[in-house]
């Protein structure tokens, strides 16, 4: 199974949505990261990990977009692979985006964030008419702030959209979540029951609902 957290937009929490979900993931199933990210954020916080003496996570290097199609070409069903991508559009993002069983695209209630997901919408549109088949990501509620109820412009863009579906969960901003990838842990490992542990708990029954992964 190929999991992609995708945005071309920089600085929406794709590395920090994909290393949670990997560190969890890593505890079901045999699962590898693949860091597409230019500051290789998740290579390091696996490095700051290592040397805290935890388990370190699997993470795979792929120096061309043909050898990342060669990686999920040979996918197992029993296995997952999640695609950290570059804040960037690039050809290895959109083998990411095209390969992917699920695609997850994180975006804030910042100001320009509607802005991003319309770029992002044109790529998957093009992308689609590649591929004849109707590309769709799973847009989620990133770094909102705690006291944030209205979506306003952007959740009625979201729900216009055939290439956009709202994922249930939603993370607000927890200063736990940065602080946890800084000592290379996941909000689990770094403060149990916090509430952005129980809001990552949320995400992982959506994600394993969509994955079927039982
Ligand atoms: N829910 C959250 N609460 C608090 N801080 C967050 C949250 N999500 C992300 N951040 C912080 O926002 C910053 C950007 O996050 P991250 O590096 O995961 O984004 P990215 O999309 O991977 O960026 P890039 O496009 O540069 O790779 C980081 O400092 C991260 O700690
Ligand atoms: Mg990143």
């Amino acid at each position: 199974m190929i999991l992609a957290v995708s945005h071309q937009k920089g600085g929406v929490g794709k590395s920090t949505i994909a290393w949670n979900l990997a560190v969890h993931f890593s505890k079901h199933l045999p699962t590898t990261i693949i860091d597409l990210d230019t500051q290789q954020s998740l290579t390091q916080t696996n490095q700051i990990r290592k040397s805290q003496g935890l388990d370190p996570l699997t993470i795979k290097h792929v120096s061309n977009a043909g050898e990342l199609a060669l990686h999920i070409e040979n996918d197992k069903p029993n296995a997952l692979t999640i695609i950290d991508s570059g804040g960037f559009d690039s050809a290895f993002n959109r083998v990411a985006i095209v390969g992917s069983d699920l695609l997850i695209t994180p975006v804030s209630d910042k100001p320009f964030d509607l802005m991003g997901l319309q770029k992002y919408e044109e790529i998957l549109k093009s992308l689609s008419e590649i591929q004849k088949e109707t590309i769709k990501t799973n847009v989620l509620f990133n770094n909102l702030n705690p006291a944030m109820k209205n979506f306003g412009d952007l959740i009625e863009f979201i729900c216009m959209s055939e290439h956009f579906e709202l994922m249930t969960s939603v993370i607000r901003q927890r200063v736990d979540i940065a602080n946890s990838i800084g000592v290379g842990k996941s909000i689990k490992e770094f403060r149990i029951f916090s509430k952005a542990d129980q809001e990552f708990d949320a995400l992982f029954e959506e994600v394993k609902l969509k994955l079927n992964i039982v």
